[in-house]
């Protein structure tokens, strides 16, 4: 699904990083559940509905988790941060005030290696706030 996302839709938000499934920074939303897309077959996309980075915010209003990403300064170098917000809303769609235990467990599955997360998830919860 991913190459299905990047190279035929030309949607390049969701991010290759390791595309084995470890490090989160294809994460995109698949009929209401986190998935990462590197691991999901294209033609599965069939009579889905998809959630990407590219469609969660407002043509003229980025989407909370986004803002509060930006105003926590969450991001370095920007690489894993679609997959952090992919992975944060679907967490906030289905837990809207998290705890910091359940933040940090939901988003064991998205890798990092600029932030040292706690700015991002301090976003998550000013988010979810
Ligand atoms: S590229 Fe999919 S999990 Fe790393
Ligand atoms: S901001 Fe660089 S990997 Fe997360």
């Amino acid at each position: 699904m991913l190459e299905v996302l990047r190279d035929v839709l030309h949607l390049t938000g969701a991010k290759e990083g390791c595309n084995n499934g470890n490090c989160g920074a294809c994460s995109v939303i698949l009929d209401g559940r986190l998935v990462n897309s590197c691991l999901v077959l294209g033609a599965e996309l069939e009579g889905k509905s998809l959630e990407t980075i590219e469609g969660i915010a407002e043509p003229d209003q980025l989407h909370p988790i986004q803002d509060a990403f930006l105003e926590n300064a969450a991001l370095q170098c920007g690489i894993c941060t679609p997959g952090f917000i992919m992975a944060a809303k679907a967490l906030l769609d289905q837990n809207p005030h998290p705890t910091e235990h359940e933040i940090r467990y939901w988003l064991a599955g998205n890798l990092c290696r600029c932030t040292g997360y706690d700015k991002i998830v301090r976003a998550v919860q000013d988010a979810g706030a």
